[in-house]
């Protein structure tokens, strides 16, 4: 089955280089219409510069695509809303969008200030709301939506010197479960890609030979596949150097331990029941685990009044 974007508009924000720019050339070459965003800062988000945005959509015009470049720091709502303004009126909808702007300021916590991590938390988890916001209403009007977050192995496993960008990546996921919801009646559809690319934000982490594997197209290939009309949703791709995997989060069934008996001390006796995956699950929704709760305690409450 081909994957086709004809007659859609996408917006991939940081598509000046790296998997942005990989991101943007794949879906223009499938026919979407798309919105280069790109800062143009360095990797640790200071300066500005249009220069690599405009390459992108010079590279798309040469292939026959349709493309424009937008400035907008991802961070700034007002910018955002511009660059979704402009969008409108030049095409009148937006399908997809891809919150992919980011940036690194790595160090260890103890070293770490907190504008560091502040900065860090804005480009990645407001810039992702700030985006995910502008379009939002035109999603909802149009009855269709494809949003994807770009989360990180750092933010669901840990990395050392990363303490900002993992808590940023692990948020824009809190942010996915909710807009899965709220957006699952009007056909929005919000997945996630934990990509992992020989970039200049990995280039120096990877010796030259790994960073041709880990070539930014590899990771393309999935992110197609979270934005398309026949998208999943809520589903966490992993991808990078051809290798692809999902990842998800699941609570086991637990135990109950009745109220006349609730201590430290029998939480910790019951630790092997409360922590045996047999049978674990996604939970579709929070709720759902005050719901489980809910049941054990009944269940227990019945099994009294025998
Ligand atoms: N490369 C990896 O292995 C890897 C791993 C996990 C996650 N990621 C994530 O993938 C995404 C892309 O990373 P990359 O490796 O291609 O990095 P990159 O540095 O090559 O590209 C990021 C782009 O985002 C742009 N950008 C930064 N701040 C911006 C802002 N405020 N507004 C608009 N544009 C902005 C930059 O100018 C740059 O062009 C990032 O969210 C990153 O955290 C990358």
């Amino acid at each position: 089955m081909s994957i086709s974007f004809e007659g859609k508009v996408a917006i991939v924000t940081g598509a000046g280089n790296g998997l942005g720019r990989s991101h943007a050339l794949a879906l223009a070459a499938r026919g979407a219409k798309v919105v280069v965003n790109d800062l143009g800062g360095a990797r640790d988000g200071s300066g500005a510069s249009s220069e690599a945005s405009q390459e992108v959509v010079r590279l798309i015009e040469a292939h026959g695509g349709e493309a424009i470049s937008h400035g907008a720091n991802v961070a700034n709502f007002d910018e955002v809303q511009d660059m979704v303004n402009q969008t409108m009126e030049k095409w009148g909808r937006v399908d997809i969008l891809i919150n992919n702007a980011g940036i690194l300021r790595d160090k260890s916590f103890s070293k770490m200030t907190l504008d560091d991590f502040k900065l860090v938390m804005d480009v990645h988890v407001m810039g992702s709301v700030n985006c995910t916001k502008a379009v939002w209403e035109i999603m909802r009007a149009q009855n269709y939506g494809r949003i994807v977050m770009t989360t990180s192995s750092s933010g669901m496993y840990g990395n050392f010197g990363q303490s900002n960008y993992g808590a940023a990546k692990m948020a824009v996921l809190g942010f996915m479960n909710t807009l899965v919801l709220e957006g699952a009646k009007n056909n929005i559809r919000v997945n996630a890609l934990a990509p992992t690319a020989g970039t200049r934000m990995t280039e120096d982490l990877m010796p030259p030979e790994i960073v041709q594997a880990f070539a930014p197209e590899a990771v393309t290939a999935g992110m197609l596949t979270l934005c398309d009309e026949e998208a999943p949703n809520r589903f966490i791709l992993c991808a990078g150097a051809g290798g692809y995997s999902s990842a998800g989060m699941f609570e086991t069934e637990g135990c109950f331990i009745p109220e006349h008996k609730q201590s430290p001390e029998t939480v910790l006796e019951h630790w092997s029941e409360l922590t045996d995956q047999t049978g674990q699950a996604a939970l579709i929704s929070g709720d759902k685990q005050g719901e489980k709760f809910v049941l054990k305690a009944m269940a227990f409450m019945k099994s009294q009044q025998k």
